[in-house]
């Protein structure tokens, strides 16, 4: 079995961590900050304790696998390994120097991944020698819970290198899929809409924040509301991952920011970790509740989902995932009650492009533009499936 490398033990590689050595691999887990290493071993000691205590695995499994994990405070403890994933800061030119020295480091045959959600895969390989071993390998937060991974080849990188990253993290028991180099991979592209059409309803002063949560939980049966889940992630963090795909995306206004989440980030009103977001998370808090109006909830979940599968179907149109994968990707990615392109069948490619065109004749935004592909499968009575 291959030596792993992790560098940066925050959050996503303390996680990253945790599962390649819970697959049986000696793991090496390098930070610059020797206290994120100290913090990350005190965080898998609690949480190995813990699935012993809920008997998911015994004593035995729990020693193996803190033991595989060497914590180390030199990338040269790297030296050996045949795959390394970079999770440290979000940061272009950090990330390229690092692939840069690692490249020193290994191997020519040991793989270089980057855990990056925002950046562009192709432009750190670029960094390399041997840009062909150089790929993406995106997990999600926590790591050890959410069963995807999106395998994103740099234009650079060997067909080689893909299926070997792939087949490697298979074997760890996730779902893997493939995505094209572009912004948000797929994911963090086709999700957009449940963040930003949900602003945009509360903006135009048709529902607050707990009707149109209700609307997409109980009439949607999504497992969490747009707001509820933007304070979970954080409406700093959610807000910058929509900037960047905005400009990433030349200013596509499908994609635009909401000023209403960029004012609750500046207010520092973040979410759960901040104590208040949309919502009031501290002890005796009073907040509203929906107004559970079926005709109002309809129309919201119409029109948040519209836009989702529109972004799907756009997705699939550029050849950024296969059907399967775009599917995949948002139910074992972000938890979504169904696949998108599977729901587009149950409710009608017809009905998805009328819609689609009522909005934009009434708005005349492009960003209430119908996908080529959905308008063309409509026409000709196509189904995805
Ligand atoms: N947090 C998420 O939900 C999430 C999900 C998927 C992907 N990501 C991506 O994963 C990466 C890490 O995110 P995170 O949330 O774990 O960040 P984090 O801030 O929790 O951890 C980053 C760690 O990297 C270390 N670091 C910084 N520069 C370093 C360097 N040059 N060498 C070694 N270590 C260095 C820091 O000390 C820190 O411990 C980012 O690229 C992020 O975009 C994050």
């Amino acid at each position: 079995m291959i030596k792993i490398g992790v560098l940066g033990a925050g959050s996503m590689g303390a996680g990253i961590a945790q599962v390649a050595s819970t697959a049986g691999h000696k793991v090496v887990l390098f930070d610059t900050n020797e206290k994120a290493l100290q913090v990350a071993d005190a965080k898998l000691i609690k949480i190995l304790a813990r699935l012993v205590e809920k008997g998911r695995i015994d004593q035995k499994k729990s020693d193996a696998i803190h033991s595989n994990i060497e914590l180390a405070t030199s990338m040269q403890a790297f030296s050996e390994c045949g795959l390394i994933i970079e999770a440290i800061i979000e940061n272009l030119d950090i990330k390229k120097s690092v692939f840069k020295s690692l490249e020193e480091i290994t191997t020519k045959d040991c793989i270089l991944a980057t855990n990056t959600s925002s950046l562009s895969v192709t432009s750190i390989a670029a960094s390399c020698q041997y840009s062909e071993r150089i790929i993406g390998i995106h997990f999600f937060n926590p790591a050890p819970l959410m069963p995807l991974v999106e395998i994103i080849p740099a234009i650079q990188t060997s067909q080689e290198t893909t299926s070997k990253a792939k087949s490697i993290i298979d074997s760890w028991g996730k779902k893997t899929v493939l995505a094209k180099d572009t912004p948000g991979f797929i994911v963090n592209r086709v999700a957009r809409p449940f963040y930003g059409e949900a602003l945009r309803i509360y903006e135009e002063g048709i529902a607050d924040f707990a009707t149109i949560d209700w609307a997409m939980t109980a009439l949607g049966g999504f497992r969490m509301g747009p707001f509820t889940l933007m304070d979970y992630i954080g409406n700093d963090v959610n807000y910058i991952v929509t900037e960047t795909v905005f400009a990433a995306f030349y200013y596509d206004p499908r994609y635009k920011p909401s000023l209403t989440q960029k004012r609750h980030s500046e207010a520092g009103w973040l979410g759960r970790k901040s104590g208040r977001g949309y919502f009031d998370y501290s002890e005796n808090a009073n907040n509203p509740m929906p107004v559970e109006d079926n005709e109002v909830g309809t129309m919201i979940l119409n029109r948040i989902l519209m836009m989702l599968i529109n972004e799907a179907a756009d997705a699939l149109f550029l050849n950024i995932a296969s059907r399967d994968d775009i599917d995949l990707a948002m139910t074992k990615g972000v938890n979504y009650p169904k696949g998108l392109l599977q729901w587009a069948d149950e409710v009608g490619l017809r009905h998805v492009v009328n819609f689609l065109d009522v909005m934009y004749q009434e708005y005349k935004e492009d960003r209430y533009r119908c996908s080529p592909l959905l308008r063309r499968m409509a026409k000709a009575g196509k189904k995805f499936y």
